[in-house]
């Protein structure tokens, strides 16, 4: 390394994107550049992705921020790895890929769900991985390949998550990070480690886990190869990073107990800091370690949250800006003249683990116009976030006294004020909006030195820009319309599973 100031480069291997990011060793971006790809349906259910798109999204993102900051590889001092959780990648024993990744949003194994928990007894399963099994955790994967495709099974020697082939690919290295380790389910939450117990319950070799490190920790370093794919300098050291949402919560600096980050993105996340493995009793929230050394979470997730909003303009507005399409919403009361929305149009996680879950919108009327289904909308997503912010308040956690509030629906100043209105607190924004890349980023820096510890590198890097107050009479009219809303659920549940 040189004697100029440092950068560190944080990599997101997003489902639709690889990207890049530079930060300087103050905390400011210095470039972005992300790689699109798609992701496969083959079967209704299934969603599946390719690694090597991670791969080729890396480099060709890698060269284009370089490229695009002037910023020399020999300044960049360290890389932090973030992506999408709980995709299974498996490698054969010379590292080739067996066959597509199967995502984090594939819901083909509810029935291997059901074989674990009878297994190991789902209180046990939950008391040591701190979750129940879900569809779109990883370790029903495993079982479902072993029990559909034999062959590919029988050649499996590596289990690996989608940024960790990144960092295969990287450094020549096996290793993955305890926040997306984690979100496998095969580890003990509170050791902080893989276990030996669910591993050996659910057959699985031990040998093909990775080793498992700390968010700041040194992984490996780029190889020359790898560093003649990407522009990198070869040595330059590669940091374990974490799980796209613990990397976008170190990203907003939610990383001490009391803070929720909460984000909107394509699903919708309600995140809090533990100081100790809290474990919603009956699984209902998922419990990981965070990416902070030493430190874990709770975590609530919509499937559909920016995703519904997305989906209602595609469909009822198409080609209308969002600006445009929410203004007019705006001038609707608060519950829509008793319109709600079920926002679980692609099945849900938080509260309502169901794969089968459907969105509906009740209680139409002739007097309903588009902006009332527009704020409808806003307002469905939002009482489905409260579901997991309520689960989180009766989970013995510490008083939550800050929520963070970020991604692309957090721009909406009208999404803002229902989700203050319907939670009754406060949300802040904070300077740092490029997400989990930027937590990345971040962690690598840590890693290196740069700074002392995750919540000193935050406290550095990140200031809040604004905020948005619960009004009272607005509260109060939530308080009616989310006790409705909660009823829909139980109430159409049947109708949604025949
Ligand atoms: C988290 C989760 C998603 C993916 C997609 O549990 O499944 O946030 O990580 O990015």
């Amino acid at each position: 390394m040189n004697h100029t100031s440092p950068y560190f480069l944080g990599i997101d291997v997003s489902t639709t994107a690889t990207k890049a990011l530079l930060m300087d060793a103050t905390g400011q971006v210095a470039g972005t550049a992300a790689t699109e790809y798609p992701f496969e349906t083959p079967r209704p259910l299934w969603s599946e992705q390719h690694p090597r798109l991670w791969w080729e999204g890396t480099q060709q993102s890698i060269r284009a921020v370089l490229a695009q900051t002037s910023v020399s590889p020999a300044q960049i001092g360290g890389v932090g790895l973030t992506g999408q959780m709980h995709g299974l990648v498996l490698l054969d024993e010379n590292g080739e890929v067996l066959r597509p990744a199967i995502l984090w949003n594939d819901q083909r194994t509810q029935a291997q769900c059901d074989a674990i928990h009878a297994r190991l007894g789902r209180e046990r399963f939950i008391q040591i991985t701190g979750n129940v099994a879900l569809t779109g955790f990883t370790a029903p994967k495993i079982l479902w390949v072993k029990e559909n495709e034999p062959d590919v099974y029988a050649k499996a020697a590596h289990i690996l998550l989608p940024k960790d082939y990144v960092r295969y690919k990287l450094t020549g290295a096996f290793g993955m990070d305890k926040a997306d380790g984690a979100g496998t389910v095969l580890m003990d939450l509170r050791a902080r480690n893989w276990s030996g117990e669910v591993l050996s319950a659910l057959d699985i070799p031990p040998a093909w886990m990775p080793p498992l490190y700390e968010g700041p920790q040194i992984t490996g370093r780029v190889t020359p190869e790898a560093a003649a794919a990407t522009g990198l300098q070869a040595g330059t050291p590669v940091m374990a990073g974490g799980g796209d949402q613990a990397a976008q919560a170190v990203g907003v600096g939610a990383v001490t107990e009391g803070i929720v980050a909460l984000t909107l993105g394509t699903s919708g996340v309600v995140f809090a800091t533990a100081n100790g493995a809290f474990i919603e009793p009956e699984g209902r929230l998922h419990a990981f370690c965070h990416s902070v050394p030493g430190k874990w979470h709770l975590m609530g997730v919509m499937l559909s949250a920016a995703g519904s909003l997305r989906w209602y303009r595609d469909t009822f507005a198409p080609g209308i800006g969002f600006d445009d399409l929410l203004a007019p919403a705006a001038n609707i009361p608060a519950g829509s003249d008793g319109l709600l929305f079920l926002p679980y149009l692609t099945g849900e996680r938080t509260p309502h683990p169901d794969p089968l879950a459907r969105g509906a919108f009740v209680g139409l009327t002739v007097r309903h116009t588009l902006p009332h289904l527009t704020r409808a909308v806003l307002e469905g997503v939002a009482f489905g976030l409260r579901d997991s912010f309520a689960l989180m308040k009766s989970s013995g956690l510490g008083a939550i006294h800050q929520v963070r509030v970020s991604g692309g629906g957090a721009k909406s100043p009208l999404w803002r004020q229902i989700l203050a209105d319907v939670f009754g607190c406060e949300l802040v924004t904070v300077n740092t909006t490029e997400g989990a890349a930027y937590g990345a980023a971040l962690l690598a820096a840590v890693g290196a030195g740069q700074y002392p510890s995750v919540e000193a590198a935050c406290e550095a890097a990140i200031r809040l820009t604004g905020s948005t107050t619960p009004q009272p009479e607005q509260v109060n009219a939530y308080e009616q319309a989310y006790r409705l809303y909660q009823g829909l659920y139980p109430a159409l549940k049947p109708t949604f599973h025949a």
